[in-house]
């Protein structure tokens, strides 16, 4: 198959779909062939000598990679204002492969569909053994759960560790994180590495012994109020707002006392949940600093937007975002190494990549096949 890696378009994204190393695997092992929109690499540090060292096909012409290749692979989902829809420059039965989430764009699924566009999406493959080394999600929300953990470091106004020296000794910075998930670890194992002291809260007692295993105190979250808590699929249930109060109550003591706080804390499809309000800030100490990372979900603290960085009272509250792409070089690593491992999967014979509709991590991922959305969630919000 011809496989086409054009550049990111969309604002400050600075990945790479597809780096040199992935693309030789691709071509020998796989036997597929390769091109790539010219630079599409060099703000991830991959600049096209080294694709052509990888026998990838340098393209300076984006109609002329569309017009080539049989799969697009992206990292961001397809850019869809009316003049400039990515989909648009797609042949018809070629394949999209990146972050599409369809639940958010069902409206272009049914686009894709009408075009008869294929498409894969990465943030919908299923989180089980078999797929881990596909998982993208995590792999780029583990960079960011380090980032913001940095930036924590960056803007508060102290040092993480305990320090003693001959003026005397300074003692270790108290971080909060709030969401235990795959970016709330990392910010524990960060910080923790950092010299800080950590409190973990998170509704799923499951992460209990994960957060204490890297040096992190878990705060037990509220009991016997009857929602909350872990839900089948092993994400946390949707809280009612009797359970997020009583959680704010058994955090406000903690976030008075934190010098940094970093919030995580997400329920798949849903509004994140508000857990520190603006009067818990107002008891937080000036020069304390909040890392929001669920700003782009609207956010898990009061006061906070997407992409800024807020004051209020003397702390700043940062609205983290596409942190993952402050990383370029490795998110773009493993991000590639994900994709490979999906394209090598269904690729059984040399050369030939197949769409299995039957097979569990195919079918988990498929939104869009031969004109139909097949995805059956999004088919529900489009109605058909
Ligand atoms: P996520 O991004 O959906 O949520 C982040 C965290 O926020 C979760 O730990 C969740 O419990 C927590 N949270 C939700 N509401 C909260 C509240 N009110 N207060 C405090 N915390 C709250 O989660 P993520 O990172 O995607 O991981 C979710 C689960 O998936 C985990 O159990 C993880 O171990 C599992 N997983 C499994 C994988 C596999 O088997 N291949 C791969 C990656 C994750």
């Amino acid at each position: 198959m011809k496989i086409g890696i054009p550049k990111e378009i969309f604002e400050g994204e600075t990945r790479v779909s597809i780096i040199p190393e992935s693309a030789e695997k691709l071509s020998q092992k796989h036997g597929h062939e390769l091109f790539i929109e010219t630079n599409a690499g060099i703000a991830a540090g991959f600049p096209n000598s080294l694709y052509e060292k990888a026998g990838v096909k340098i393209e300076n012409s984006i109609a002329s990679l569309y017009e080539k290749v049989d799969i697009i692979v992206k990292v961001r989902k397809p850019k869809k204002d009316s003049n400039d829809n990515e989909l648009n420059k797609m042949k018809a039965n070629s394949l999209f492969l990146g972050f599409f989430w369809p639940l958010n764009n069902p409206r272009l699924a049914q686009f894709a569909a009408d075009k008869k566009i294929n498409i894969m999406a990465v943030d919908s493959l299923p989180r089980i053994t078999r797929a881990q080394s596909m998982d993208a999600l995590s792999s780029q929300t583990n960079l960011s759960g380090y980032k913001a953990t940095i930036i924590a470091a960056q803007y508060l106004n102290k040092i993480f560790p305990l320090l003693m020296t001959a003026a005397g000794t300074i003692t270790p910075a108290k971080i909060l994180i709030l969401g235990a998930g795959v970016a709330g670890l990392q910010a524990v194992a960060t910080a923790r590495r950092l010299g800080a002291v950590v409190e973990v809260s998170d509704v799923r007692p499951s992460v209990k012994e994960q957060v204490e295993s890297l040096g992190g105190h878990y705060i037990e979250p509220p009991q016997n109020i009857g929602s909350g808590g872990e839900g089948k699929s092993g994400y946390a249930n949707e809280a009612t707002s009797e359970y997020i109060q009583k959680q704010k109550e058994l955090l406000e003591r903690h976030v008075a006392n934190a010098d940094a706080i970093i919030t995580t804390a997400l329920v798949p499809g849903k509004k994140a949940p508000v857990l520190i309000t603006k009067k818990m800030i107002e008891n937080m100490r000036a020069g304390s600093v909040i890392v929001d990372m669920a700003a782009e979900q609207g956010g898990n603290c009061e006061i906070c937007e997407a992409g800024k960085i807020i004051e209020h009272r003397g702390v700043k509250i940062i609205g983290a975002t596409n942190l993952a792409a402050s990383l370029p070089y490795h998110a773009s690593q493993l991000y590639s190494r994900n994709v490979t491992a999906i394209l090598g999967y269904f690729t059984q014979e040399k050369g030939k990549f197949e769409i299995s509709p039957k097979d569990e991590i195919m079918k988990s991922c498929l939104i869009v096949h031969n004109g139909e959305v097949v995805h059956k969630k999004t088919k529900e919000l489009i109605g058909n």
